[in-house]
Parts: C-alpha cells; structure tokens; sequence
C-alpha cells in the first residue's frame, strides 16, 4: 500500500464518519454511525486488519495516524451523546414540570349510599315524630330473633329464616325485629321507636334476594293504639320516601309476632304495575308487613297487654330504595361497583 494512499483514506474514512456523527438526529442514528466506524467490522477495524502487511517503520506512522482518527472520532461520538441527553432533559423539564405554589386539589369527595340516605331520611322524619333511633347487634341470640316474637324452636316460621347459625347456638338475626324485644326490654311502655339495620339470611340471590339487606323496623307500643295508628305513620313515612302519594294495598299476613298482621304492598314504581322480574311479574312490591303486637310478645318482654298494646312494622330498606331509584336489580345496590353507585 503506498503511504500517501494510506493516509488520505484514513482522511477520508475520518471525514466520512464525522459526517455521519453529525448528521445522526438521533441516539439510535448516532449508535448505527458509531459501529460503522468504531465497530468491530467498521472502517477503523478495516484498516487495523492490514496493518500487519506494513513494514514495521510504517505500521507504526500508520498506526498513530489511526489512533489519532479513532480518538477523534470517539470524541465526537461522545459530544453527539452528551448532545442528545442534553435535548430529552430539555424536553422533559418543558413537558414534565409542576408549579409548587398551586393550591393542592384537595381530597376526593364521596357521598352517601342510596340506602344510608334513604336511612337517615327516615330516621329524621320519625325522630320529628317522637321515636327513638336504637341499634341492636348483628349477632343475636335466638331468644331476642326468634323465641320472644313468638317464633319457637318448633314453630313453621323459621324455615322462611333461614339463616347462619354461629357456634354457641347465637346467629346472625333474619331481621330487626329483635330491636323492638330490646326496646321494650330497656324502655319499657309507652314506646316509640325504630331501628335500621342489616339482616341476613340463606337465601339464594337474585333481582330481589341478597343474603345481606337492609331493614327498618318500627314500634309503638302506648295505650289504645289502633290499625287507624298505624295506617297514619305508614302513609306518612312512604309520602316522604316518594314525595307524593303511591299507591297501596293492605292484605292479610301472617307473622307470628302480630295480631292482627298485614301485609302493606305498594304499587311497583319500576313497571307502574304492569309486572317486572323485581316485583316479580305481579304489579305489587311486599315493602312494609306490619301489624298490632301480638300480646304474647308484649307479655314475654314484661308489659302487661291489659293496660298497653301497640304496632309494629318492619320496612324493606333496600327495596325501598331500588322502588325510589328505580333500581332493577337488588345486586347492583349491594356489589360496591362505584361506576353504579356515583350515579346517585
Ligand atoms: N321481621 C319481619 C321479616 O323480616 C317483618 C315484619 C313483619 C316486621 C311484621 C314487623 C312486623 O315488625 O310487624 O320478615
């Protein structure tokens, strides 16, 4: 190889590649340049290969011609990279930066489930009507859910409650009605009070049947309280759940605790009465049974029915609000999907 040929491609092989460096737009642009000079099979390796085939004073002019194309080259390289880095930083900062001095959003602000405000509603309008608001356990005793509403071990009644009994023969009570035993226990006559709360029972699920649900229930007890009593608290509570008068129907029931028992159907406010999978195709959705206490019961909890008597009811607070809201599906208001509930 003549020396001056030499030294001009290795010029020109320099050249060449510092071009590309500076033409390269980008870190992947840059990379591919690098190899094609500095890579292994790339022109700097190209004419290290042929070194050998110099007479030893030329392989080494040779050789510090190379490396002093290599350096720069590598310096070059090095700026395109420091270039780049330089250019994403810039770009983030202008993209990705956040004024400390605004105000912060804040918390996000929830609301009330459906039912816990058709809950504290109620509890409003009874307690401007002189009841008190009690609570009671979820985990009962059989006497206060069964035996003292007159419900015994042998008694029909309680297959219709199926529920889950707990070690030590307590279960989780099929209603709120063992609140009013409690009320009646602690208080004594006369007596005005409510109690929302969960229940549950072995139930299959369906459009209208939750293993889980809510109740209201509700008592009087004072002197000489009469069906005239109670249809009076019953239309004013559901005129103030529906804010206008709904239809209704008042049919015999059956309920152990009761004498005589009823049962309050309101009109379905889904279909309007024509049948629908949630009042189940017959018009009528069972809201409120209800009835005069059963003198029995008044006697169990300690209160002499010669002198007092008294009604009762117990109001499904989960059908009341799927009737309210018009609410299709009993497992929508129970399955904590927000996309549902932020609805209201
Ligand atoms: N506890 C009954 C149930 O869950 C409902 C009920 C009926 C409650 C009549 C009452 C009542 O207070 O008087 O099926």
């Amino acid at each position: 190889m003549p020396e001056p040929r030499a030294d001009q491609s290795i010029q020109e092989l320099e050249s060449r590649c510092l071009e590309r460096i500076a033409a390269a737009r980008n870190a992947a642009e840059l990379e591919t340049a690098r190899v094609e000079a500095l890579g292994r099979k790339g022109g700097i390796a190209q004419f290290s290969k042929e070194m050998g085939k110099l007479a030893p004073e030329e392989r080494a002019r040779i050789g510090k011609l190379l490396n002093g194309a290599r350096e720069r080259l590598e310096t070059a390289i090095e700026a395109g990279l420091k270039r780049f880095a330089e250019e994403t930083l810039r770009a983030r900062l202008e993209s990705e930066w956040v004024d400390v001095t605004l105000p912060a959003p804040g918390p996000r602000r929830g609301h009330l489930h459906p039912i816990t405000r058709i809950q504290r509603e109620l509890e409003e309008l009874f307690r401007s009507l002189g009841f008190a608001v009690l609570d009671g356990p979820e985990v009962e005793t059989e006497y206060h859910n069964f035996d003292a509403l007159n419900i015994p071990a042998d008694h029909p009644a309680r297959d219709m409650q199926d529920t889950f009994w707990l070690e030590g023969g307590n279960l989780l009570r099929t209603h709120t009605s063992p609140v009013q035993v409690r009320g009646m226990e602690r208080l004594g006559p006369p007596l005005r009070m409510i109690a929302p709360g969960r229940a549950f029972r072995n139930e299959s699920v369906d459009a209208s049947h939750e293993h889980t649900f809510y109740q209201l229930e509700g008592m009087m007890v004072d002197r000489e309280v009469s069906v005239a009593h109670l249809l009076y608290f019953m239309k004013t509570l559901l005129a103030a759940i529906f804010g206008r008068e709904v239809t209704v129907r008042l049919r015999p029931g059956y309920f152990p605790f009761v004498e005589p028992g009823f049962e309050l159907d309101v009109q379905c406010l889904i279909c309007g009465g024509a049948g629908c999978p949630v009042c189940k195709q017959s018009g009528w959705v069972e809201l409120l049974p209800c009835g005069l206490v059963n003198p029995k019961v008044l006697r169990m909890s300690g209160i002499d029915p010669e002198e007092w008597n008294g009604f009762a009811f117990g109001l499904g607070l989960t059908r009341l609000a799927m009737m309210r809201y018009g609410i299709d599906d009993i497992r929508h208001l129970q399955g904590g999907d927000l996309r549902f509930l932020e609805q209201f």
